[in-house]
């Protein structure tokens, strides 16, 4: 990865946090950290909170109650463009990039906070990290296949090289070998650059690849939380998110 692209980590860190809408809490009393070289990650099934959760932590949901620090700074309930300021970048589960805009104009608008002059040499350095862009700058967003897309996502918001990367879901239907790619390759390079990355993933055992520590959602709380490897051994892990009771009994026939 280009020394530019991402900058040195901050520890991200949420402590007896709860967040929702309209003042009714969907995740309560929840404790998470992220630190700079590693891969935090949140698995938990549909509707848990995980995007409820993130969108608390980067100003976009609203800090009920609990605090959210960046580095040494309080974050919680700043707005999402002063958050941005610190190096947080968020990359959604859905609206990720503008459908009818080209890649280009993407790019450029995932530097919103840079001086005009410094927008091509960001864009050089985005990429350098994703080849496959390269050729597609006057396509339009919405033209873009899956991965592209994702790639473009993740492009815009390295523009402001980040220190602290929060994704929702990346490779949500991505196929297989394309998700396996953006996360070994580009998530996992990432923290390995120093960045801190902060990931939520439906692929359980994906997920666990790459990560260095794993929390488990369940109905807006934290209810497990480990080392992968210590997590791959727990039984109600692994039948819940690794498939373990899941298959069916060998057929007799
Ligand atoms: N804007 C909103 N207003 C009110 N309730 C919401 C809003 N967004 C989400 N919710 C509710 O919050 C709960 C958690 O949703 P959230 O999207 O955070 O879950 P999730 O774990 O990210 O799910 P998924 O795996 O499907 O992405 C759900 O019951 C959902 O209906
Ligand atoms: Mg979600």
């Amino acid at each position: 990865m280009s020394a530019e692209l991402s900058t040195q980590g901050l520890v991200l860190t949420a402590t007896g946090l709860s967040a929702g809408y309209d003042r009714r809490a969907i995740v309560s009393a929840i404790d998470v950290q992220a630190s700079p070289g590693k891969v935090v990650s949140i698995v938990g099934p549909n509707g848990s909170g995980k995007s409820t959760l993130l969108k608390s932590l980067v100003g976009v949901v609203r800090v009920l109650d609990g605090h959210v620090t960046v580095g040494d700074v309080d974050t919680t309930n700043m707005a999402s463009e002063e958050i941005a300021k610190i190096g947080i970048g968020y990359v959604p589960q859905v609206e990720d990039v503008f459908p009818p805009l080209s890649v280009k104009e993407n790019l450029e608008i995932g530097g919103y906070l840079l001086a005009r002059r410094e927008i091509p040499d960001r864009i050089e350095a985005v990429l350098e990290f994703f080849p496959r862009l390269k050729g597609m700058m006057t396509r339009k967003a919405g033209k873009l296949s899956g991965g592209e897309r994702k790639m473009l996502a993740m492009g815009r918001v390295l523009m402001l090289s980040p220190s602290v990367l929060v994704l929702d879901e990346p490779t949500a239907n991505l196929a297989p070998m394309v998700a396996t790619q953006l996360l070994e390759e580009y998530i996992r390079g990432f923290a390995d650059h120093g960045s801190t990355v902060l990931l939520v993933e439906q692929r359980a055992k994906a997920a666990l690849r790459i990560s260095d520590w794993t929390y488990v959602l369940g109905g807006g709380r934290i209810v497990l939380s480990g080392a992968p490897r210590d997590l791959e051994q727990n039984p109600a892990f692994v039948e819940s998110f690794l498939g373990g009771g899941a298959a069916p009994p060998p057929s007799s026939d």
